[in-house]
């Protein structure tokens, strides 16, 4: 094990990193003592032989992959490179416009060219699956050279990863799946041709742990390797590369399956604990590592709920939007804490109100002027007089990070509501420049 292997490390460091591992100096609150640079022996990242590519092997095994990659910047490098490993200025690319504001910004840089497909909402404003028909329209319509999705969502809503491939191979077209929640979801790992995902979100890995598979041979596992080695660090930590090793070991153990087993029982415990629950609800999606309380029918938006949650009961959630919140759950919870948030989501339930609620309506994709990699020079505009000016950064609500709306799209009237109300209800909406609620970037 890399991490072993790290502890038993007694050479004089004359390189970096910096401290030197002196935890007399600096004690041992950190992990200095294992956190070493590319040195002799312990292999390259960038182009594995040995200790590393043992972690990426056992990747393979886990995920029943054609290749693994390990990935220290989180799922993010993986999508630079996935995009990039494909495209070239000017293809034409298919995305889900639910994705995270990562492959937006692979796109632009590669200077692609952005064709979307809007999953529909259910009544609660949740992204459903992707319609297959839909779907197919779409790949017809724009023969992209790849198609970028995302399963599970946030909110642990499944496509079906399995039939989407299928339709797109029929068109020679190579599939990216953002699988940064599904990490837990082994059979994704062989499931599209690059895969990206994050360990650190749902299995028991230090943040930043990611992996990505590359599968079949539509796509180059050479040319996404270069990729990587453009777009991430050139010094790669080797605390989280033990930790994505510690995490896949942890994976293959026997006392790590039985705990699965319990975690999905107790779950389903609590699950059935919120069911009677009279003015908050239980949003049942695919994955149950996603918890998902609607509050619209009530007086307490989600927002607010997940500020009484924090203040009140010490409990803290994932993602708060105005109608819902989400909590990630893991078998490494504390089944405990499973009790105590039960009991709180009930006492708040008992202190609010019914309140009348409107599904939110579709929300309709901007009308694109020119590519986010074209936009020229801008200037700051008021919000408020942006109607009908082209955009020239990208707004998002974080999380989830999915755009509102990408350089090169024209501000409609319905976007400026969107954010104001948005800001109103204290939603963290974000900007490339971050000058809003008061100002947005767009093109001169
Ligand atoms: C759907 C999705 N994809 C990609 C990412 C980026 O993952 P990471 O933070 O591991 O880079 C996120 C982050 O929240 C995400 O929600």
């Amino acid at each position: 094990m890399l991490f072993d292997k790290l502890k038993a490390n007694r050479r004089i460091p004359f390189h970096m990193p910096g401290h030197k591992r002196n935890t007399k100096l600096l004690g041992k609150k950190l992990p200095y003592d294992i956190d070493i640079t590319e040195i002799d022996g312990f292999d390259n990242l960038h182009c594995p032989r040995g200790v590393l590519k043992e972690i990426e092997d056992k990747a393979k095994r886990i995920y029943n992959s054609d290749n693994s990659f390990v990935l220290v910047n989180g799922s993010t490098v993986g999508i630079l490179s996935g995009v990039a490993a494909v495209l070239s200025r000017g293809d034409d690319v298919l995305i889900a416009r639910n994705c995270h504001k990562s492959v937006y910004n692979a796109v632009e840089l590669v200077g692609a060219r952005a064709h979307y497909i809007t999953p529909e909402t259910d009544e609660y404003g949740v992204f459903q699956p992707l319609n297959p028909a839909v779907l197919k329209r779409r790949l017809e319509e724009v023969k992209p050279k790849l198609l970028v999705i995302t399963s599970p969502t946030y909110e642990g809503v499944c496509s079906d990863v399995e039939g989407i491939c299928e339709l797109a191979h029929s068109y020679n077209i190579p599939v990216l799946l953002d699988a940064a929640h599904g990490a837990h979801m082994y059979e994704l790992g062989s499931s599209a041709d690059i895969v990206v995902m994050s360990l650190h979100k749902t299995l028991p890995a230090l943040t930043q742990c990611a992996l990505a598979h590359i599968n079949g041979d539509l796509v180059s596992a050479e040319k996404f390797r270069i990729k990587l080695s453009v777009f991430e660090t050139s010094s790669p930590s080797y605390v989280l590369m033990s930790s994505v090793d510690e995490c896949l070991s942890l994976l293959e153990n026997e006392s790590y399956k039985i705990r699965s087993l319990e975690y999905v029982l107790k779950r389903a415990d609590l699950n059935d604990g919120l069911a009677d629950l009279k003015h908050l609800k239980l949003l049942e999606y695919d994955d149950i590592h996603k918890l998902v309380i609607f509050s619209g029918y009530s007086d307490l938006s989600g927002i607010e709920l997940a500020n009484v949650l924090r203040e009140s009961f010490n409990i803290e959630v994932e993602m708060a939007t105005a109608s819902y919140v989400v909590l990630i759950t893991t078998e490494c919870d504390d089944f405990w804490s499973y009790k105590l948030l039960q009991n709180a989501l009930k006492e708040i339930d008992a202190s609010i109100n019914k309140t009348e609620f409107e599904s939110p309506k579709a929300f309709p994709i901007p009308k694109k002027q020119c590519e986010a990699c074209e936009v020229k020079d801008s200037l700051a505009v008021d919000l408020s007089s942006s109607e009908g000016k082209i955009s020239a950064e990208y707004v998002w609500a974080y999380p989830p990070g999915i755009p509102l709306i990408v350089p090169g799209e024209v501000v409609s009237r319905e976007i400026i509501d969107y954010i104001s109300s948005g800001v109103a209800k204290s939603v963290n909406i974000q900007s490339t420049f971050n000058m809003l609620p008061e100002k947005i970037y767009c093109q001169s």
